[in-house]
């Protein structure tokens, strides 16, 4: 049995003796955001379940990227109003550096990967942070191109490498829920399916995912859960499975 396979069925037999707490594990109660003076997210609620994967989809400019970047407090955009909670720690009241450390770590589109440094370094600065992240071993084992590419610039990588480091960025650190802004964007089938294997494989660790994708298709076969937003609302939320068996829904919201 691997080392990750034996955490995971550690932390399953703890679960499973711990008694059901009533909030679920991340919850948004009624959040609204803005930037300056545009009121971009428009009263949005939504409930995560502890290891599971949430994809949260609509339209361009649907307000997918901002209620990311509401979640992990970021400056832009503002939130104005409602509640965020994971577990029981008030992540409204909370700066993005807070946030972090509660366990929220956002991937943004850009991946913000550092250049100049190489694959190992880039690690090493995330862990860094307090908390108890993964260790390079754990991660190399569940990366193993990035053991490969481990002493390389990560300015070297390819999109798909890049990807898996800002992931493995996230797991250095003490990781609860992990945000991810269009990981797919530019990558190859082969790539998308080896970052399918990792969000799968970590769900039974108890790391919880929240996936935008424009590639809708492919995240609702790797979501438990879906949220459709339109201009800044929930305009659905329910099973993966309830969005890719209905063919209007895909129609109006996610031209599929
Ligand atoms: N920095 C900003 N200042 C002002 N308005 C912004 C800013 N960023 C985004 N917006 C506006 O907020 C709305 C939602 O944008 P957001 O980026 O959250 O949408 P999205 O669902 O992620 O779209 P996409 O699929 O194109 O990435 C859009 O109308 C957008 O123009
Ligand atoms: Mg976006």
């Amino acid at each position: 049995m691997s080392a990750i396979a034996k955490e995971a069925q550690t932390i399953a037999n703890s679960q499973a003796v711990a008694t059901e707490k009533t909030r679920p594990f991340f919850s948004i109660r009624n959040m609204h955001a803005y930037y300056g003076e545009s009121y971009i997210v428009q009263g949005v609620s939504l409930d995560v379940r502890k290891g599971e994967i949430l994809a949260l989809l609509g339209r361009n400019g649907a307000g997918k990227t901002s209620t990311l970047r509401a979640i992990a407090r970021t400056d832009n955009p503002q939130l104005r109003q409602g509640e965020i909670w994971l577990e029981d720690q008030p992540i409204h009241q909370m700066k993005s550096y807070q946030a972090a450390r509660a366990g929220i770590q956002l991937v943004p589109e850009d991946r913000r990967i550092i250049s100049g440094l190489t694959v190992e370094e880039n690690i090493m600065l995330a862990k860094v942070a307090p908390g108890n992240g993964w260790g390079l071993d754990q991660i190399y084992q569940s990366f193993p191109r990035l053991a490969e590419r481990r002493k390389q610039e990560s300015v070297t990588l390819s999109g798909g490498e890049q990807q898996m480091l800002a992931i493995a960025r996230a797991l250095a650190r003490d990781l609860k829920l992990l945000l991810l802004d269009e990981p797919y964007e530019g990558l190859a089938p082969v790539i998308v399916q080896e970052i399918e294997r990792i969000l799968h494989s970590i769900k039974p660790l108890g790391i919880t995912t929240i996936i935008v994708e424009q590639n809708a298709v492919a995240a609702l076969k790797l979501a438990d859960r879906a949220v459709i937003l339109d201009t800044g609302e929930v305009a659905f939320a329910g099973t993966a499975k309830e969005v890719l068996d209905n063919t209007e829904l895909r129609r109006e919201y996610l031209a599929i």
